[in-house]
This record gives structure tokens, C-alpha cells and sequence, in this order.
């Protein structure tokens, strides 16, 4: 028998654990919630399957900077739940707002791009879909999410008008959007009118379409100018990078810290390339299993190889040191043709199915 005071420590210990990890809730306090709460962020989760675990800390770094709900149910105990909510894969993450129709949150799975999702959906409830902007407020405006896309438009361009109206009730779940129809707000910021501008204040950056344009090139405009330069390669976007008819430069890293490092130094270089490549950073710990396709040995050290989805070619980076400067010159030499795709003359290399 244990004596009793190391079985009370156990007991707080298992406490603590859970306590500090997913804290499930039933059926009937998640529809108590999502029923009571204007607002409430579900995910639906395997407990036991690695992306769900991957969430398991950034969902819980999210609870601590949030007022909003934040509920996990685990499917395995809740499968009928799990079920009526549509769920398939996991962790899926649904978004409660009170409307008929339950939303999927499609933003990156981190507590940072969680919480200011739920930060700008707090937001909205007060703010209209598209805020009107005058000289007093604009430039707090601009500078008051990640992404922030003001329009440049006079009262008499009514098409465009609509176009980006119809373009921020689209997307104003995951940006903020604003108009300036006073022509001395374009004036005092050096922009053509009209012109549609994506303000990225963190970034530091701007871009603009100048003239009239449609919902189309709206959209697009809106997903090349938005888009990080470097972002996570995860299952859920690796058919875009492949489809993107750009050559991948994948960095693999065990952790979130250092990929984000990687992310802020190889930014310059990612800028510059950015036409003819992809620069991700990809969880070297969920996605090892890539590695030997791209001819890389899991050491558990960060490595890089670039990837020719066309053709399917690899070429892994022999070297220790990942920095802006080594990185830049491995690129060029496989631009050169001084470096050899893996298996050269030999049979074409497929990329691993994740
Ligand atoms: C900016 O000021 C105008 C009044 O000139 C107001 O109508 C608008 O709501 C304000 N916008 C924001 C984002 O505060």
C-alpha cells in the first residue's frame, strides 16, 4: 500500500497534468455554451492522433489570452457529437457565433492566429463589415490587425464599390477592411484613386492595385498580397504549394521556435525569390516521414533541400550552417545546374504522400 500522503501528491499531480492539458467538455456543457455564448471556438479532436496533440499547447496558450469560449470535445468519448457536427478529420475547428449555418475555422492551427481570430470577431460584432474612414481615424485603422485593406474609392465609382464590398463580406472573418471615399485621404498617402491597398503595419509593408477592378482580381490581389512570406507547410495547404508552379525550399525544424526564427532571417531572401519559389518551414517531428524522399537523413538537426514539384525533383542542402547567405548560394547553384537533382539519370523522384 502506498502510504496516503504520496497517494494525495499522485492524485494532485494527475490533477495538475490535466488541468494543464485538454480539458474535454461533455455534450451537454457544449451545448450549454455554445447555446448561452455569442461567440465560441469548438475543436473537435483525437486525443491520440499527432495533429491533434500538435494543438493540444497552442490551444491552450490561446484560452489564457482569450475572454471568448474555447472548448475541446474529444471524439473518441463524444463520437455521436463528433458526428452531427460533420466531423472527419482531425482536430477540426468550428466556429459558434449564433448563425444557422456553424463555420470552420480555416486559420493557421496557433494560438497567436487563434486569438486574433477571436479578437476580430469580438470586434466585428461592433464594428460594420467594412468601416468608413476619415482623416481622424485612419491611419489608428491601419494599423490595428495583421492585414488591413482599405479602399481608395469616390463616392461615383460605384462598381468597384461593390466588388470590394462584396470582397470584405467574404473575407471578414480573417482581415480587416476599411473605406476612404474622401479623395484627400488618397491624396495624403501618395495613392492613385481608386486603388484597393492591403496594409501590413507588422510587415511594415504595403501593396496596391491601382484602378477598377473585379471581384476576381479582388480575390486574388487579396490572397498574393495577404500571404506570409514564409509560411508552415502543413497536409492542410500541400496542394496549394504543389499546384503553385514554384519550386519549394522546405525547412525542417523539430520546433515551433526555431522554424519562427528561420522564418524572420530567411524573410529578405524568401521576398526576393518569391516569384520562382516557396520558402515553408515544415514540423520536423510530424512530418519527418518526407525526409528520405528528399534525400535527408533525420538527424534531428534542422535541415533544407528545395523541390521541383514539376518534375519532381530534390535537391537536398549538404551543408550544417542554415543562414540567409548559405541559403541563397545553395539556390543559386541549382539555378546554375551546379548542383544535381537527387537521383540524376536515374528514375524521377515522387514526393512523398503525406
Ligand atoms: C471614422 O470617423 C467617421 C466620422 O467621420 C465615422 O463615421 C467612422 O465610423 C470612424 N471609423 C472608425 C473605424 O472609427
Amino acid at each position: 500500500m502506498l502510504p496516503k500522503v504520496l497517494l494525495v501528491c499522485l492524485l494532485d499531480l494527475i490533477a495538475v497534468k490535466s488541468a494543464l492539458g485538454w480539458n474535454h467538455v461533455s455534450r451537454a456543457k457544449f451545448e450549454y455554451i455554445v447555446n448561452e455564448k455569442p461567440l465560441a471556438l469548438v475543436a473537435f479532436v483525437a486525443p491520440w492522433t499527432e495533429p491533434s496533440k500538435a494543438l493540444e499547447a497552442e490551444w491552450l496558450a490561446a484560452t489564457s489570452q482569450t475572454k471568448t469560449a474555447l472548448l475541446s470535445v474529444d471524439c473518441k468519448t463524444e463520437a455521436d457529437l463528433c458526428q452531427e457536427q460533420g466531423v472527419i478529420s482531425y482536430p477540426a475547428i468550428r466556429v459558434f457565433d449564433g448563425s444557422e449555418k456553424v463555420r470552420r475555422y480555416k486559420g493557421p492551427r496557433k494560438a497567436s492566429a487563434i486569438v486574433s481570430f477571436l479578437n476580430r470577431a469580438v470586434l466585428r460584432a461592433v464594428l460594420p463589415v467594412v468601416s468608413t474612414l476619415d482623416q481622424k481615424n485612419i491611419t489608428e485603422f491601419k494599423s490595428g490587425d495583421e492585414a488591413v485593406i482599405i479602399a481608395y474609392i469616390p463616392e461615383e465609382e460605384k462598381a468597384l464599390k461593390a466588388a470590394f464590398m462584396e470582397l470584405a463580406s467574404r473575407n471578414h472573418d480573417k482581415f480587416t477592411f476599411g473605406i476612404a471615399s474622401d479623395k484627400t485621404l488618397a491624396k495624403a498617402a501618395n495613392i492613385q484613386i481608386p486603388s484597393v491597398v492591403v496594409h501590413r503595419p507588422k510587415e511594415g509593408e504595403q501593396e496596391v492595385l491601382p484602378g477598377p477592378s473585379g471581384i476576381d482580381v479582388l480575390e486574388s490581389f487579396l490572397e498574393t498580397a495577404t500571404a506570409p512570406s514564409i509560411g508552415e507547410f502543413t497536409r492542410r495547404n500541400e496542394l496549394k504549394y504543389m499546384k503553385a508552379g514554384k519550386s519549394l525550399v522546405y525547412y525542417f525544424a523539430p520546433t515551433s521556435q526555431d522554424r519562427e526564427t528561420y522564418r524572420e532571417s530567411l524573410k529578405p531572401l524568401a521576398k526576393k525569390f518569391k516569384e520562382y519559389l516557396n520558402f515553408v518551414t515544415v514540423d520536423a517531428v510530424e512530418y519527418g516521414h518526407m525526409l528520405p524522399a528528399l534525400g535527408i537523413q533525420d538527424t534531428g538537426s534542422p535541415a533544407l533541400a528545395v523541390f521541383n514539384p514539376m518534375y519532381g525533383q530534390a535537391f537536398p542542402y549538404d551543408q550544417k550552417k542554415i543562414t540567409p547567405e548559405t541559403v541563397e548560394s545553395f539556390v543559386m547553384d541549382i539555378v546554375q545546374g551546379k548542383v544535381q537533382p537527387l537521383g540524376a539519370g536515374g528514375e524521377e523522384l515522387k514526393h512523398t504522400e503525406l
